[in-house]
């Protein structure tokens, strides 16, 4: 019998299993079978519904005796004299057939009892009211998920490029060939573990049984992606990343992401886990060239004719080639133009012309606080390179950066090997531009993220 010392109202036990279950239904529909069983009609008692609504949740006898303070032998007949004759009767079997209790929950869901399951799980409201262009991305995007069965997806880019907005759409568009879709922001950098422990029991709509083990909850991930096709977007993934290291290393704590990767690209699966970073991580380079089943895309500014489209929602005033000019200045960043075009409506009466009669360009403190953030990551040698193209003002070949730093007092970037490595990193981290010219390949800045680096270079 219970304890008398202790309170128990047997209303809030397991109340979790609302969510995956119909209860009114199971309550009802077991109540009848009494009638069968005992031979009289009554509701199910307070403590048979808690204890049906423990075993729905995959607690054994035992551990639901634990949870309300009975003794395992009092729940045991009560489960024994009641609830497991009641389900027998419900679901068209033999008295005294039921071998173990975890059956229960899967002879109710073979009857129907189980509620489908919810299909997404977004923790941030996903606004796409207002998205233009990125047409040609988004096919691309819909390409490697559906044709090419692509399993890791990395969307890569600087800060304010489109990347949160990008995926925000593809999921409205693609949500339909999903069974569930998940979206988790990772800016507090969640370990490994923490972030597993969350997900799977959300995606297996099973209780989460603790494992110590990385490898082991990884395994169990990639089993809820095999059983269901989800769609599972990381938003946020730079915050993983070390500062002060050359681009793609994981951060302390973290660095059982690299493994994660890798095993959600080679391990059969029907889902696809799509990841949006400034930093391209450095295994996703290999994993690209080893499997067809990781793929990546980097997002540049948007092109003239979407930018204006965003500008003119502002409601702006200029003649054409002031319209490009600032576009060209922010590299067609959307995040960038929206705060250049609140600038320009808040101090210069909505007047582009206004704004380059200053003849300076004026970046203000939300865009430079997120440039100063992609610089703060550099480490030493990157921070070099950044600070001569910055002082250099145009664009750079590899030849006119190799004289430049072929000096002593530039040790560590002396040989070209040196040198391509930290401008192959730069690229990663989508803070450098290379463009193809007719003297070759040559090496700058976007205006904007040269304004911002000078004045971090202090030149
Ligand atoms: N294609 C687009 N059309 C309109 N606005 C966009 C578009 N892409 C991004 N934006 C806007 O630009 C800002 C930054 O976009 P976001 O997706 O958050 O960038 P990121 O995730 O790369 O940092 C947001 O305010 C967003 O609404
Ligand atoms: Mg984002």
């Amino acid at each position: 019998m219970p304890p008398t010392n202790v309170s128990v109202s047997f209303q809030e036990e397991f109340s979790e299993a609302a969510e995956l279950w119909n209860l009114n239904g199971l309550y009802l529909k077991l109540a009848k079978q009494k009638l069968t069983v005992n031979g009289r009609e009554t509701e199910l008692t307070p403590v048979e519904k808690a204890c049906l609504r423990g075993l729905l949740c995959g607690y054994s006898p035992k551990e639901i005796a634990a949870f309300v303070h009975w003794t395992y032998g009092a729940i045991s007949v009560e489960l024994t004299k009641g609830l497991y004759r009641y389900v027998e009767a419900l679901t068209g079997r033999e008295s005294n057939t039921l071998k173990t209790w975890r059956n229960i929950p899967k002879w109710l869901e073979a009857a129907g009892y189980k509620t489908p399951a919810p299909r997404q799980d977004c923790e941030e409201a996903l606004d796409v009211s207002a998205f233009y262009g990125r047409t040609e991305e988004l096919n691309t995007l819909k390409q490697y998920i559906g044709n090419k069965g692509c399993r890791l997806v990395a969307l890569l880019g600087m800060g304010g490029i489109g990347k949160t907005s990008l995926a925000a759409k593809l999921v409205q568009d693609m949500q339909g060939e999903f069974d569930f879709i998940v979206w988790r922001s990772l800016r507090h950098a969640p370990p490994l573990k923490q972030l597993l422990a969350n997900l799977i029991p959300l995606l297996s709509q099973q209780p989460y049984s603790l494992l110590e083990d990385t490898n082991l909850l990884i395994s169990q991930f990639i089993e809820c992606l095999r059983v269901r096709r989800c769609l599972v977007v990381f938003d946020d993934i730079e915050m993983l990343m070390r500062s002060g290291n050359r681009a793609g290393y994981y951060r302390e704590g973290c660095e059982s992401y690299s493994e994660f990767m890798r095993q959600l690209s080679q391990q059969p699966h029907q889902s696809c886990v799509i990841f949006n970073s400034w930093e391209k991580p450095l295994e996703m380079e290999l994993l690209e060239k080893k499997t067809c089943y990781a793929c990546s895309l980097k997002l540049d500014g948007l092109p003239f004719k979407v930018a204006r489209q965003i500008l003119e929602a502002h409601n702006l005033s200029g003649i054409e080639t002031e319209w490009d000019q600032l576009i060209r200045i922010y590299g067609g960043n959307p995040l960038a133009l929206n705060i250049a075009a609140t600038m320009i409506k808040e101090f210069f009466n909505s007047s582009i012309s206004e704004f380059f009669s200053l003849n300076t360009l004026i970046i203000s403190e939300p865009l430079k606080a997120i440039l100063f953030e992609h610089l703060s990551r550099l480490d030493s040698s990157e921070r070099q390179v950044m600070c001569y193209l910055a002082a250099h003002h145009q664009p750079a070949s590899l030849n006119q950066l190799r004289n430049h730093f072929n000096f002593k007092e530039f040790a560590p970037l002396d040989s070209a090997c040196q040198l391509i490595n930290v401008l192959q990193s730069l690229e990663r981290r989508s803070i450098i531009e290379k463009i193809a010219n007719k003297s070759g390949i040559v090496f700058t800045l976007q205006p904007s993220v040269m304004k911002v680096t000078q004045e971090y270079c202090n030149v």
